[in-house]
């Protein structure tokens, strides 16, 4: 993996726990590893992505081992190449990377995310990866250097995936099914109105669909806890008042019905 200077693209070099360009832009190691490859002159917020409530509930749920199902899917959509680079975009808290690299030895995985909580999380963890902030419109790694761009629930840039990705690389996006999480919107809203987007639209004029899945099952809540770390790190959470919080808890179906899509892309030759 080669990282460049966010500010002037030029390659980073590493020394004395700090990466410097040739031109002196440095950027320090953080204490958890990770590398702060956001410079404040291109956040457009204090503390753009999701917040640190967001990130541990997040990181609450998913390792009550719900989404193994997904885990499993993305894995077999994996080209398992040998010495192959896989970044996951908008990582989060480095759950799904923490899955891939235990089940498929082969591959380095990098993740990035411009949440640093998500970062700082990720990096405290998953030890053995690299991580970095940075946004998807802007990935400070150099040209053609992805075999795979995995990317779950998070925003997309088509341009900066086609000048990572290797000429026979792949991508791979989750993004929600019709009927994801089905019982919560129903709670909240007075017409459901199922998920309806593809990534194809954004993907289009540069790559072409290899596969298509759509993986449905259901999960079974068993705690209030559990509950409450679903709801809180779904949107909905932060679209109702804390009386409706409240009272979704109180009626929420413990049944959840799970809807994704996955979809494997390659680069139109
Ligand atoms: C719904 S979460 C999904 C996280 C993770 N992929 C998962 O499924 O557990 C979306 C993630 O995208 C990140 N994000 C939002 N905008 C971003 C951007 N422009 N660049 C990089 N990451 C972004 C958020 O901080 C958040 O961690
Ligand atoms: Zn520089």
């Amino acid at each position: 993996m080669q990282l460049i200077c966010p500010i002037c693209k030029s390659p980073l070099t590493l020394s004395n726990k700090m990466y410097k360009c040739e031109h002196n832009h440095s950027y320090d190691i953080a204490k958890e590893g990770y590398v702060n490859l956001l410079p404040v002159q291109k956040k457009n917020s204090k503390n753009p992505g999701d917040s640190k409530e967001m990130i541990i509930a997040r990181r609450s749920f998913l390792e009550n081992g719900h989404y193994i199902p997904l885990i499993d899917k993305i894995i077999e959509c994996i080209d398992p190449k040998e010495n192959s680079l896989l970044l996951d975009a908008g990582c989060g808290e480095g759950y799904y990377g923490g899955q891939i690299a235990d089940k498929i030895k082969s591959t380095t995985i990098i993740g990035f995310d411009i949440s640093k909580e998500a970062i700082k999380k990720a990096a405290k963890k998953y030890k053995d990866q690299s991580f970095f902030i940075a946004g998807v419109n802007e990935i400070p790694l150099t040209d053609a250097s992805i075999d795979t761009y995995l990317t779950i629930f998070a925003p997309l840039e088509a341009g900066e995936i086609n000048r990572l990705l290797t000429a026979d690389g792949q991508v791979i996006i989750v993004s929600a099914g019709p009927n994801h999480m089905r019982e919560i919107a129903e709670e909240i809203y007075e017409t459901f109105i199922p998920h309806d987007y593809n990534p194809i639209h954004k993907l289009k004029d540069d790559f072409k669909e290899i596969s298509y899945h759509n993986l449905t099952f259901q999960i079974d809540l068993t705690t209030r806890d559990d509950m409450y770390a679903l709801l809180m790190m779904t949107p909905y959470y932060w679209s109702v008042s804390k009386d409706n919080r409240d009272e979704i808890l109180s009626t929420f179906s413990k049944t959840i019905s799970c809807d994704f899509i996955i979809q494997v892309f390659q680069k139109l030759k």
